[in-house]
């Protein structure tokens, strides 16, 4: 069975991008899904200073490791001030310095969702322009724009939005 990691950029313990992140995975039933918290991979914000006296710690490569060895991913990113998370972008950070190709190749529905009306468009933007620097392969994207309207009952709400997530679920598995 193929695998598949899922994974919100936040560190809320009730982050709605985790939400999307499960709802989409539900779609997702012929494949084994990881759904990873970031919280269970705590790192110091990133230094270089730090690098060369400690290394790089253990929870960058541990989180490497299974982007490494899955077959796809599906990530939803939480927008901070127009961009990621410092949660995401601190590990973001680290793992790029162990390989700079963070993200192997695998296959990538990435999505963001915020509770305003442009369902996190710029930190999406930024991604998609970023990640294929680090050998992303985003085959679908999605955003989710006024979460708290759109997601009810641990679903999406409206008909046509919740179409256009099965067309890029779909594309995600097309392409595993
Ligand atoms: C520091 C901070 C900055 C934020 N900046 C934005 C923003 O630029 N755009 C946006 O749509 N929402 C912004 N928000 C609202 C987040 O989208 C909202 O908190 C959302 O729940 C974050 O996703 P999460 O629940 O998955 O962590 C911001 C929230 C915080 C705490």
């Amino acid at each position: 069975m193929k695998k598949i990691i899922a994974f919100a950029g936040s560190n809320s313990k009730q982050s709605i991008n985790k939400q999307l992140v499960e709802y989409t995975t539900s779609f997702l039933t012929d494949f084994s899904i990881n759904l990873l918290d970031l919280n269970d991979f705590d790192l110091p914000i990133y230094s270089i200073d730090l690098e060369k006296k400690q290394g790089i710690p253990e929870n960058a490569h541990k989180f490497l490791n299974l982007i490494r060895n899955s077959d796809g991913i599906v990530l939803s990113l939480a927008e901070h001030n127009g961009s990621y998370t410092t949660a995401f972008k601190n590990l973001f950070d680290w793992m790029s310095r162990i390989e700079s190709k963070t993200f192997f190749g695998k296959p990538m529905l990435l999505m963001a969702t915020s509770p305003g009306g442009r369902g996190g468009a710029s930190v999406l933007e930024a991604a998609v322009n970023r990640f294929p620097f680090h050998n992303a392969d985003i085959v679908a994207k999605f955003s989710l724009p006024m979460f708290g309207d759109n997601f009810k009952d641990c679903k999406i709400a409206n008909l046509e939005l919740n179409n256009v997530l099965q067309e890029a679920v779909k594309a995600l598995k097309n392409s595993l």
